[in-house]
């Protein structure tokens, strides 16, 4: 498959906007195509909506955001795409012929994808040229933060597309879920639409309103299978047997008809109880607040489960694993690039990062000045800069060998010290870059001094001097670093040696 620098869009609205969001974010281009010319606003508007929740998602470093660009014409969109994902509604006779004369126009090695919530692969690939490039993958609104999308197969698709495109989806972040066989509604609209029919005939037989059987879910089950599913969930209730004991306990219930497989019949009564329910539950807040509130609880979820390792937690970890990797690749000159296992190709916008020769400050980070980064003074607010120097130390660590594999064994550094100094402003979409002079090293410690640079005139806007510990984190005690890393460091430090020591190093506050 060819490395993903455009993902192009057929059809923009709520899908196709979450889909753009989500790709921007971490770097990708964006070409979206949809039959309304009013949609570039549209689309635009939805992107500005994602980022506020987005941008908080993770602090990992990001690489320069991916641009935006809208055209009316689905083969303009497919010839520059490299990836291209449909979006539009949710009828067989259109998008068999819309799917049919985008693959027509893109590059045969071009992976082709729909967002269909229900319809099958084989259906949709009918009349493609080379359907063998198509697959089913189906994501979850809103786009950009929720990680599940369902990849599936056709009868015409191989398995590579299915490889190559769950490789590109986790590079955006995604968690891939292979549905092995196609059947209609793939796994999990399957499910929601079980419940869903459940609720249609609670409400409808009078037994319950919305909001109650909201309720019945929020304080229960709901916080239970964010991550755990139901399945484990249900082992874990049948005791120290697990599941077996679970089954003969309640197995039998599922033989009384508790509940209904047909739907209810959509009479304009249920239709009134559904809509006047949803509008009290809503309490007058707008659908644009719900949202909003929706997305802020949606990234704190994800992060406590980062802390667990657990579900769209760990599907977080190893995206943020990613993002510092390929930032200290940027830093060593080169870069992974999305859908290629190997360092490849100079990072965009990074290529002098490359240079950095050991007689001179390494150049460890290059990064963005993010909207969320700025204070209300407009300006980089002070934390960031701990957060900046923080990545760049992070960058310093893995180019000499302490990287995930590292931390795994319960070693790694700690800060015990660190001095910023102001010397410049740094405002929303500026280009910085850190240099880093390793000062001092013994067997426990690294002495090290940056400079945050602005990367339109090379201006130095902070120092930071800071010294790190090694720690053992399983005799919580300071320990001797692995002797290979303390020879790469060493090998730094005695290049930078003979650099001239920093003017501001060992200063303190208040001196002139
Ligand atoms: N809304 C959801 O929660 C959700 C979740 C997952 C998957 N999906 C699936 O995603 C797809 C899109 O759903 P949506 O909710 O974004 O729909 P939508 O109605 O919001 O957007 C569809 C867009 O497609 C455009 N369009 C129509 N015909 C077109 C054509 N021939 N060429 C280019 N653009 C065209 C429309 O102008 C519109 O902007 C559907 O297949 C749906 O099943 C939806």
């Amino acid at each position: 498959m060819r490395n993903v620098r455009t993902l192009g869009l057929l059809g923009t609205g709520v899908i196709g906007g979450g889909w753009a969001a989500r790709a921007l974010h971490f770097g990708i281009n964006v070409v979206a195509a949809d039959v309304k010319p009013e949609m570039e606003d549209w689309i635009r508007g939805a992107v500005e909506n994602a980022e506020p929740a987005l941008s908080r998602l993770t602090f990992a470093p990001l690489p320069p955001k991916g641009t935006l660009s809208f055209t009316t014409d689905p083969r303009v969109m497919a010839s520059q795409a490299d990836y291209i994902q449909e979006n539009i509604p949710e009828q067989l006779p259109l998008k068999q012929r819309m799917l049919a004369e985008v693959s027509r126009h893109a590059a045969p090695d071009v992976i082709i994808a729909s967002s269909t919530s229900g319809l099958t692969p084989t259906d949709l690939q009918r009349d493609m040229t080379a359907p063998e490039r198509f697959c089913v993958a189906h994501p979850f609104n809103p786009v950009y933060l929720l990680p599940l999308v369902e990849l599936v197969g056709g009868e015409k698709t191989v398995q590579g597309t299915i490889d190559a495109a769950a490789t590109f989806l986790r590079y955006i972040g995604m968690h891939p879920l292979h549905v092995r066989r196609e059947v209609p509604g793939h796994l999990t609209d399957r499910l929601q639409e079980a419940l869903w029919r459940e609720i249609l005939h609670l409400v409808n037989d009078g037994i319950a309103t919305t909001g109650e059987l909201d309720e019945s879910i929020i304080y229960g089950p709901g916080l239970r299978w964010a991550a755990m599913g139901t399945n484990l969930i249900y082992h874990l209730a049948g005791g120290e047997s697990g599941m077996r004991h679970m089954l003969a306990q309640f197995g039998p219930c599922l033989k009384w008809p508790w509940t209904k497989l047909e739907a209810p019949e959509l009479t304009e009564t249920l239709i009134d109880r559904m809509v006047e329910g949803t509008q009290a539950q809503a309490g007058g807040r707008s659908i644009r607040e719900l949202e909003r509130l929706r997305d802020d609880y949606l990234v704190a979820i994800q992060q406590v489960l980062r802390q667990y390792n657990i579900g769209a937690g760990a599907t977080l970890r190893s995206l943020e694993e990613r993002l510092y990797q390929d930032a200290a690749a940027v830093s060593a000159g080169r870069t992974t690039a999305p859908g290629s296992t190997s360092p490849g190709s100079a990072a965009r916008g990074s290529t002098e990062a490359g240079k950095a020769e050991l007689g001179q400050p390494l150049r460890l980070l290059d990064t963005v000045v993010r909207p969320e980064w700025v204070d209300y003074n407009r300006h980089m607010s002070d934390f960031r800069y701990g957060q900046v120097f923080g990545d760049a130390m992070d960058a310093l660590y893995r180019r000499v060998g302490v990287d995930e594999v590292y931390r795994g064994t319960g070693k790694g550094f700690y800060t015990v010290e660190s001095h910023v100094k102001h010397l410049g402003e740094a405002k929303v979409g500026e280009p910085l870059y850190v240099t880093t002079h390793v000062l001092g090293l013994d067997d426990k410690r690294v002495h090290v001094f940056h400079r945050l640079h602005r990367g339109r005139d090379d201006a130095a806007i902070a120092t930071g001097e800071q010294m790190h510990l090694h720690v053992d984190t399983g005799i919580a005690k300071a320990s001797p670093m692995d002797s290979k890393v303390h020879a790469k460091l060493e090998s730094i430090r005695s290049a930078h040696a003979a650099l001239d020591r920093p003017r501001e190093a060992g200063r303190s506050i208040g001196r002139p």
